[in-house]
């Protein structure tokens, strides 16, 4: 409906800006941490990956995956899928639903349960549908799309998948460097990151292993703009790092981790919330006094209480009363409480 070029240019403008990206990462870049994650300054925070069949079913689930959290700025939505209209028709729900400032289509995840069904990497192997996903769900939505892809399945070939998604109408291309067959292991490698960013005309963002500010300024200028994913667990003030920010004092660290908890337990709620919380936790204790006794009892943490207690007996000195979820999750989420509570049950 909208012609790509009549639309707004939200990814130029905001990597104009500078900063990094938040990274989609499922099971991680939810709505609490995409708050954390942009208050110290992420350019903007991706989902975890939405399917566009659950969004099209009216799936309750997927619709919980897509939503912000009260006024979030910048969300971008991250779907996945392997069929034209059905992206199309999610796209256009999703828009419909959340109004994001950007769509974006999973075109890396190794997953086999999304694979076999022709989504995520696969994609990789089939350029033209790449385009025909990436055109489908353009023509749908009056905001930017974008696709995040992989060095290619088994072999390089990120230069075509880039370009096809390029002349289907994608406002930018998020590049892991990694193919498929790699899944996580070696190195990302930023060397062919900087050359498919050399053949495109709209903005690549380079993706893999970015985990301090070194790093960052580095490779910044193999690509357009750069995500971060794993180096942003438990360490949301990368982003405030990577701009030239401090790094936090072990006290605000300790008192973070306690404000996640309490995010979470709010979007969740406590039973699911602070399951989720074990795996989270441990990544904001690392390399300090009291750390390791954090990581070795947090697995047994169920409720707030617990990991109050937890705290302040290994950290007595650090004050958590005062510590408090911020304005945009106060209150606001006791209505739809009960879905996301149930979400992971
Ligand atoms: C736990 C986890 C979940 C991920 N989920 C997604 C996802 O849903 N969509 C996606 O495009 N990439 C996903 N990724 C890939 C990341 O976005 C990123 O490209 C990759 O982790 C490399 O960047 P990093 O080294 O900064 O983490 C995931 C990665 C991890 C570790």
């Amino acid at each position: 409906m909208t012609a790509p070029h009549s639309k707004p240019t939200f990814h130029q403008s905001q990597l104009e800006q500078g900063g990094a990206v938040l990274a989609p990462m499922a099971g991680f870049s939810d709505a609490p941490f995409r708050l954390l994650c942009r208050e110290y300054g992420a350019a903007w925070a991706v989902t975890e990956m939405v399917s566009s069949m659950g969004v099209v079913m009216n799936g309750k689930k997927s619709f919980e995956i897509g939503e912000p959290y009260s006024g979030e700025p910048n969300l971008v939505i991250q779907l996945f899928g392997s069929d034209p209209q059905i992206m199309a028709e999610a796209g256009a729900k999703l828009y419909e639903e959340f109004k994001p400032v950007a769509l974006d289509i999973n075109m890396g995840c190794p997953v086999p349960k999304i694979v076999k069904n022709g989504g995520g990497a696969c994609l990789l192997q089939t350029p033209d549908l790449a385009h025909d996903l990436i055109q489908a769900l353009d023509k749908a939505v009056p905001v930017p799309v974008s696709a995040k892809i992989r060095l290619g399945w088994d072999k390089y070939n990120a230069i075509e998948v880039a370009k096809a998604l390029e002349s289907g109408g994608a406002a930018s291309v998020a590049l892991h460097g990694r193919t498929r067959a790699q899944a996580y292991t070696g190195q990302a490698d930023w060397d062919k990151i900087e050359e498919v960013s050399s053949q495109l005309s709209i903005p690549l963002i380079g993706s893999g292993d970015v985990i301090s500010k070194a790093m960052f300024d580095e490779r910044k200028h193999k690509a357009k703009g750069i995500m971060i994913g794993r180096g942003a667990i438990g360490r949301p003030w990368i982003f405030q790092e990577v701009l030239g920010g401090q790094s936090l004092e072990i006290p605000e660290i300790v008192r973070l981790a306690y404000r996640h908890s309490l995010l979470n337990v709010e979007w969740y709620g406590e039973h699911t919330g602070m399951r989720q919380m074990r795996g989270v936790l441990p990544h904001y204790f690392k390399g300090f006094a009291g750390a390791n006794r954090v990581r070795q009892q947090i697995t047994q943490v169920s409720s707030l209480d617990d990991v109050r207690r937890l705290l302040n007996e290994i950290f007595p000195d650090v004050n958590l009363e005062d510590v408090t979820m911020g304005a945009a999750f106060e209150g606001h989420h006791a209505a739809s409480l009960d879905g996301h509570a149930a979400r992971n049950n």
